[in-house]
């Protein structure tokens, strides 16, 4: 590392690990539950479960990419962080908001909107907590030698991610008002400005590790972005099919959404052709896994598995099923987790001086999770178009099919241990790495 300053995202890195540790948990009570033995129902009933899971998953996201823009601006703009106090205050705060909320949701204090669960006044409280970010990442950009494409890319990122928190906020006493502006959160962000900030940390990652020149490189972040608006903002149709709105929007959002894995595509091409143009020096090759796997497998479960279901022909039938939760793991994982540590993995060496990047146990870490959660995704479509035909097809009761299904959680819950023996190691590389240090301040990053 370059600056004193970047030493904060390590603690942000940590607390992403804290936090997904936790979801794993909730993930596997879930999975417990769904396949009869849902022993915990009193204490923490499914839909608890399923709200502090999914919480937790954004909150930990949030906390990686805050981390990596911690790390990144200052490097880009060669600029110490502005202040590196406020910095902490900010974590605390982030923290201190999650844990309330996730308590908050056992005792039955939430809304209950699908991953806008956190109810209104603590709402102010992420919005303080945001601004603070935000604040400190603008002014370090601005106050600094240069504003690169990637550090702008990364922050028009981030910048949106925060305005588009607000339409949730709005109170609406219509169910269907509620949901179309819901859906301006949880769509936009996913399959919007959330990739403007992947797209911005790949190409920091690729300028680093391939050596390929950063006009090449930044050439291919146009192209992304602009891709990314074209498909993404008009594609928040395919949730519109059945809110109440219009019929317009069965088309409008089945012809923009069926756009949209051109975004990832673009991103995979990307990734690979900077890679087999660049020098395949860079000793961190564990980070170079995560990035080349970050922009694959986001094809393939945001494109791929997005596309298989985003027609309402086919919507009509899958909507609410656990098809979606086949999508929704391997886009969430592949797009946003991957990415988290591929920054994580390629900056620890720089954080602490300590060059563990060749170690069996970060490979190992990398294919155990990357092959569990491939397999979570087959059981999960498995069972997910098994409920189709039974439920929408033969139709059988919900309860009854949930029964029929039960033995399809076997096999998911066998491929989520192995996803977490994965996620295990790498947590267990991240300890043994240690706390960052100054003594691995150097004049020109790696
Ligand atoms: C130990 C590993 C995990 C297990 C056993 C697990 C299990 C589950 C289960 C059973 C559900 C509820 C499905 C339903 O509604 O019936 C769920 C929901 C969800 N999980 Fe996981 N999960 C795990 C890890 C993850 C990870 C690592 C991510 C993201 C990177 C993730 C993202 C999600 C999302 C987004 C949903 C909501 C899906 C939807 O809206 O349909 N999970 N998970
Ligand atoms: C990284 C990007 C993406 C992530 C993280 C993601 C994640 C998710 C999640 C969690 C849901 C469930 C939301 C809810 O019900 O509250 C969902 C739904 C959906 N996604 Fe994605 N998605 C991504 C990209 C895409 C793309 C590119 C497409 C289309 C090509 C797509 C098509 C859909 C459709 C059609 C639904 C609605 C499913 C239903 O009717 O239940 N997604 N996505
Ligand atoms: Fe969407």
């Amino acid at each position: 590392m370059r600056y004193k300053s970047q030493k904060v995202a390590y603690w942000f890195f940590g607390l992403c690990m804290l936090l997904l540790s936790l979801q794993l948990v909730y993930g596997f009570i879930m999975a417990f539950a769904h396949m009869g033995f849902d022993n915990l129902h009193a204490i923490i009933p499914f839909n608890t479960a399923r709200a502090v899971h999914t919480n937790l998953l954004v909150v930990w996201l949030l906390s990686g990419f805050m981390g990596a823009a911690y790390y990144i601006i200052p490097e880009e703009a060669e600029n110490e962080l502005v202040s590196v106090k406020l910095a902490y205050v900010q974590l605390i705060s982030l923290a201190l908001v999650g844990v309330i909320a996730i308590i908050g949701y056992h005792f039955n204090y939430w809304e209950g909107r699908k991953f806008l669960e956190i109810p209104r006044p603590l709402d102010w409280l992420v919005v303080i907590n945001v601004l603070t970010f935000l604040g400190l990442i603008l002014v370090t950009l601005f106050k600094g030698k240069k504003q690169t494409t990637t550090s702008l890319v990364l922050t028009m990122g981030l910048v949106f991610a925060a305005l588009l928190y607000l339409p949730g906020m709005i109170w609406f006493d219509n169910q269907t008002m509620d949901s179309f502006f819901r859906w301006w959160v949880v769509h936009l962000w996913v399959e919007g400005v959330w990739e403007l900030i992947m797209g911005g940390i790949l190409a920091y990652l690729l300028i680093k590790i391939t050596g390929v020149d950063r006009e090449v490189i930044e050439k291919w972040l146009y192209v992304i972005v602009g891709l990314t608006f074209i498909s993404g903002i008009l594609g928040t149709g395919h949730h519109y099919y059945y809110i109440g709105v219009g019929k317009i929007w069965l088309i409008i959002g089945g012809i923009f959404s069926a756009l949209e894995p051109l975004a990832f595509l673009a991103m995979a091409l990307f990734a690979i052709s900077m890679y087999r143009k660049g020098e395949k020096k860079h000793p961190n090759k564990i980070a170079l896994s995560w990035t080349l796997g970050t922009a694959i497998t986001s094809f393939v479960g945001a494109g791929l598995l997005g596309l298989a279901h985003t027609l309402p022909q086919v919507n009509m039938y899958t909507h609410g099923t656990l098809v979606t939760a086949m999508h929704g793991h391997l886009a969430f994982w592949g797009a946003y987790g991957m990415i988290v540590f591929a920054i994580i993995s390629y900056t620890l060496p720089n954080l602490t001086g300590r060059k563990l990047y060749d170690s069996f146990t970060g490979l190992l870490a990398f294919w155990l999770s990357t092959i569990g959660m491939l397999g979570m995704t087959v059981a999960f479509g498995v069972a997910g178009v098994t409920q189709v035909y039974l439920e929408r097809k033969v139709g059988l009761e919900f309860g009854d099919v949930q029964t029929e299904l039960q033995v399809h959680f076997f096999i998911l819950i066998c491929c989520a241990t192995m996803f977490s023996t994965g996620i295990g190691l790498y947590i267990y590389d991240f300890i043994k790495y240690g706390r960052p240090n100054d003594e691995a301040l150097i004049e020109q990053s790696l």
